[in-house]
């Protein structure tokens, strides 16, 4: 067998796993088949370029795991780019993904190159024995470790072991720099929970129906009629935002029913003769809702069967949901078409873990 020298390279003059009856303690009796021995057995030039190959993987990974957190650090959150085929996604997203990707598969990749090129490379016979270890076979356990320790070279390739050590130390830190979110917030942005208290609505905009973005004229609305409306800006946020996040907050339905059916309102005359406007998602986990019960003002969730009574306030009156679905105060202009009096006056959608108590 081929044995490891002490000056960190092989004896590959003599590499041939058959040349030897000795078998060393902790090691397999060797096959008797033919046995082809790789080029890095035999060129020294092969061999120490696999040992540059490999510590170079693990060097390389630890670059890609520095540079996923400054990447994590410089990339703005909101960047966008766009790749042929694929389309638009997020810059962040995707530089995060390169690099940490790449430190991961680095470290993998060095270390099958490591084991295919460097690692002992013999066939052996192994013996089927029984499983109950004896204090012989614990032993010789010990000695196999010692000896895949030796074979593997683990202590032959210092640069190999100590890039690889710390190519693996500094991978999990990407994982730990990213908790830095839950408690920064660089100036001038917003925080999640306060991008999750307001939604696009303003006084005076108007609502168009959702898909066609026509403005929704409240004379066309007749008693008992859903529609499902956005803000009339919303396609140009969208665009701009090339995400649906804006959607996501700001769909409303109207429904119209008479005056005198209503039993209370979140506010003060949000109402426009009848016609009332609420959030369309859900406030249990956010399924869009427009299943209206025109005869009991009931609107239905498809999802859990949470039910919320319209005519009064939208409170809940079944099912999973913790509050009632919000309220978007709304009037006419002067063309007759619906328009938003303000934004929410609570968040819309799931609850989270900064509402307060009142929402
Ligand atoms: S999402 Fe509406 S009831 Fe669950």
């Amino acid at each position: 067998m081929n044995e490891p020298t002490d000056n960190g390279s092989q004896d590959l003059a003599t590499h041939d796993s058959h040349a030897s009856d000795v078998t060393l303690p902790g090691e397999w009796p060797t096959a008797d088949i033919d046995h082809h021995l790789r080029r890095t057995d035999t060129d020294p030039r092969a061999h120490d370029r696999a040992v540059r190959q490999v510590a170079s993987m693990f060097i390389l990974s630890g670059v890609m795991a520095i540079a996923s957190m400054v990447a994590f650090v410089v990339v703005p959150a909101d960047s966008v780019i766009e790749i042929p085929y694929i389309g638009k996604i997020g810059g962040l997203n995707a530089a995060l993904g390169v690099t940490f990707g790449l430190a991961i598969f680095l470290i993998g990749a060095g270390a099958v190159h490591w084991a295919k090129k460097l690692m002992y490379d013999v066939e052996v016979v192994q013996e089927r024995h029984p499983m109950k270890s004896s204090p012989t076979e614990t032993q010789h356990a010990a000695d196999i470790y010692q000896s895949g320790k030796r074979q593997s070279g683990f202590a032959q390739y210092p640069i190999i072991r100590r890039t690889m050590i710390g190519a693996m130390a500094l991978v999990p830190l990407p994982f730990i720099f990213t908790l830095r979110d839950l408690w920064i917030t660089p100036p001038g942005v917003s925080t999640p929970s306060e991008e999750l208290l307001y939604t696009m609505w303003t006084p005076g905009m108007r609502l168009v129906t959702d898909i066609t973005y026509l403005p929704v004229r409240a004379d066309d609305i007749p008693v008992g009629g859903l529609v499902n409306c956005v803000p009339e800006d919303l396609k140009a946020v969208e665009h701009e935002e090339g995400n649906l996040n804006a959607r996501a907050k700001a769909a409303v339905i109207v429904v119209r029913m008479k005056p005198e059916e209503i039993q209370s309102q979140q506010g003060e005359g949000w109402d426009h003769e009848g016609i009332l406007c609420f959030s369309k998602i859900c406030t249990h986990v956010g399924c869009p809702i427009s299943l209206y019960q025109q005869r009991t003002h009931e609107l239905l969730c498809p999802c859990h069967q949470s039910t919320f009574q319209l005519n009064d306030s939208a409170n809940v009156v079944f099912g999973p949901a913790a509050r009632r679905m919000p309220q978007l105060p709304i009037s006419v202009d002067d063309e007759g078409y619906l328009i938003a009096d303000s934004d929410f006056k609570e968040p819309v959608g799931p609850s989270f873990w900064e509402l307060k108590e009142e929402y």
